[in-house]
C-alpha cells in the first residue's frame, strides 16, 4: 500500500518505519523543517530502542522516505495516517486539535482519489465526525473515508508494541476501509494481535478508556504504598498478592513517583473535559489526576524527612530524568516538578541521564554529568528517578566517597535488606 504518515513524531516515525518494514511504501512528512532534513541524513529526532536501524534498513529498500511537502505527498498515497500531536490545550484541560485540523486543510485540497484518512492520534470522542464533515464539499463525498485507528504502543517498547500488538483496533462502519485497513494489518494480526472492528466513536472512547484506567491503576498502588509505609509493609509483596489474581493483572501495579510522560496526563484530563460535554461525572478519573498531580508533595515531604529537614547546599544527584526509562521525553516527568524545588531551598542538583543532556534545566543550576560515578561522586542523596537497566545494579559505596550517603529510590530497584547490610541508608516506595 501507499501510505503517507502526518506528524514525524514518537507515533508517526514508529508506525511508518513499521509499515515500511510490512513491505509498504510510505513517507514520512512533518511541518518540521529541520527534523525531515536530520531523518534525510539519518539523524533520528527521537530515543526509541531498535528505530533508527529500522529506519535506515527501510530508507535503504526504498521503502521509506521524507519530505516536508504535505501536498505532493498525500496526492501520491492511498491511507493518510495523522500522527500529529494532541496536547492540553493552555487555559483549560481539552485536547487542543489545531495541528488536527491544520491536517484537514492540506487533506481538503488534495482529495484526488478514494484515500482513507486515518487518526492514530488520541482524538476526543466525534473528532473523526468532525473532521468528515469538515473534508465532505458537494462532490467528494465517495473520495474518502475517516477511520479511528488509536495507537497503543509504549515508548521504549514501541516496536515490540506496534509489531507485536494485543489488539488492533479499527473504528469504521466502511466495510472498503475496514477491508482495506484488516489487510494492512494481517502480518501483525497473524502474529499475535486481534483486529477490532468497531464504531468510530467507540474506537476514540477505547484510547481514552485504556489511558484512564492503566492511570488509576498506577496511582491505586501508589496510594497502597503510602499505606504500606505507615505499617511496614512492603508494597511489593501487595502488588504481587494482588497482580497474581488474573482479573486485577500484574501489570502497571508498581508503586513509584507517579504516572507521567505525553499521554496520561493529558489525556485523563482531555477524558474529563469531554465527559463534562455530555454531562457525564466521570469521578474516578478525576481523583486519579487529583492523585497524581499532588504525589510530588508526597516525595519532596520524603526528601526533606530523608535529609532531616536540611535542604540547603544538600549535593543531591539524579539518576534519570525522563519520565521513565528507555525514552528521551521528559513530559510530565515527576523530575520536572522535584528538581526546582530542590533548587529553590538551596541544595546543589547533578544528574545522570542515559539519554543525554536535557534543555529543560538551567544548565548553570543543574549539573549534568555524562556517567554515573561523576553525577553520584560526594552526594549526600542520590534519588534514582527513573528504572535504566544501567541503575540496576550498582556499587553505590564504591561510586560514592562520602560516609553518609543517603538513597531514595523511586523504582524499588533495590532490596532495602541487602542495602543495610552494606550500611547504606536507603529508602524507596511504599516499604
Ligand atoms: N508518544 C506516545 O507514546 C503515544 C502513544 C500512543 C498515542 N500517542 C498519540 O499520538 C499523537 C502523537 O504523539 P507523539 O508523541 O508522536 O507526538 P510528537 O510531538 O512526538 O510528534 C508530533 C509531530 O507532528 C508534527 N506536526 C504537527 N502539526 C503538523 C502538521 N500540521 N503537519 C505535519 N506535521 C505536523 C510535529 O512537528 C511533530 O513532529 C498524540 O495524539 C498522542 O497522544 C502517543
Amino acid at each position: 500500500m501507499k501510505i503517507c504518515v502526518i506528524g514525524s513524531g514518537y507515533v508517526g516515525l514508529v508506525s511508518g518505519a513499521c509499515f515500511a518494514e510490512l513491505g509498504n511504501n510510505v513517507i514520512c512528512v512533518d511541518k518540521n523543517l529541520d527534523k525531515i532534513s536530520n531523518l534525510k541524513n539519518g539523524v533520528i529526532p527521537i530515543y526509541e530502542p531498535g528505530l533508527e536501524e529500522l529506519i535506515q534498513r527501510n530508507v535503504m529498500q526504498k521503502r521509506l522516505q521524507f519530505s516536508t511537502n504535505i501536498s505532493k505527498s498525500i496526492i501520491k498515497s492511498d491511507i493518510i495516517f495523522i500522527c500529529v500531536g494532541t496536547p492540553t490545550k493552555i487555559k483549560s484541560n481539552e485536547a487542543d486539535l489545531k495541528y488536527i485540523f491544520q491536517v484537514v486543510k492540506d487533506l481538503k485540497k488534495n482529495l484526488n482519489k478514494y484515500k482513507i484518512i486515518v487518526t492514530k492520534s488520541t482524538v476526543p470522542v466525534t473528532t473523526c465526525d468532525k473532521i468528515q464533515k469538515l473534508l465532505t464539499t458537494k462532490t467528494n463525498k465517495k473520495l474518502f473515508d475517516v477511520v479511528s485507528n488509536p495507537e497503543f504502543l509504549r515508548e521504549g517498547e514501541a516496536i515490540r508494541d506496534f509489531m507485536f500488538p494485543d489488539r488492533v483496533v479499527v473504528g469504521t462502519n466502511s466495510k472498503k476501509a475496514n477491508i482495506i485497513l484488516k489487510n494492512l494489518y494481517s502480518p501483525i494480526i497473524k502474529k499475535k494481535g486481534r483486529y477490532f472492528n468497531t464504531s468510530r466513536r467507540a474506537a476514540e472512547v477505547i484510547k481514552y478508556a485504556a489511558n484512564a484506567f492503566l492511570a488509576t491503576k498506577i496511582t491505586f498502588i501508589n496510594e497502597i504504598a503510602n499505606l504500606c509505609e505507615k505499617l511496614n509493609v512492603d508494597v511489593t509483596d501487595v502488588s504481587l498478592g494482588i497482580g497474581t489474581d488474573e482479573r486485577i493483572g500484574a501489570r502497571f501495579l508498581r508503586a513509584g513517583p507517579g504516572y507521567g510522560g505525553s499521554c496520561f496526563p493529558k489525556d485523563t484530563r482531555a477524558l474529563v473535559s469531554t465527559s463534562k460535554k455530555f454531562k457525564t461525572n466521570l469521578s474516578i478519573v478525576k481523583s486519579t489526576i487529583y492523585s497524581n498531580d499532588t504525589r510530588y508533595k508526597h516525595l519532596l515531604t520524603k526528601i526533606k524527612e530523608i535529609l532531616n529537614n536540611n535542604l540547603n547546599n544538600k549535593k543531591i544527584t539524579f539518576l534519570g530524568v525522563t519520565f521513565k526509562a528507555g525514552t528521551d521525553d521528559m513530559r510530565d516527568s515527576a523530575s520536572l516538578k522535584l528538581i526546582p524545588y530542590l533548587i529553590k531551598k538551596g541544595s546543589k542538583v547533578s544528574y545522570y541521564e542515559p539519554t543525554g543532556i536535557k534543555n529543560v534545566f538551567d544548565k548553570k543550576k543543574v549539573i549534568y554529568f555524562n556517567n554515573i560515578k561523576d553525577a553520584c561522586k560526594n552526594s549526600d542523596l542520590i534519588i534514582i528517578n527513573t528504572e535504566w537497566n544501567e541503575f540496576k545494579q550498582l556499587n553505590f559505596n564504591r561510586l560514592n566517597n562520602k560516609k553518609k550517603f543517603k538513597i531514595y529510590d523511586l523504582r524499588n530497584l533495590y532490596s532495602p535488606s541487602k542495602m543495610k547490610n552494606k550500611n547504606i541508608k536507603y529508602f524507596s516506595i511504599g516499604r
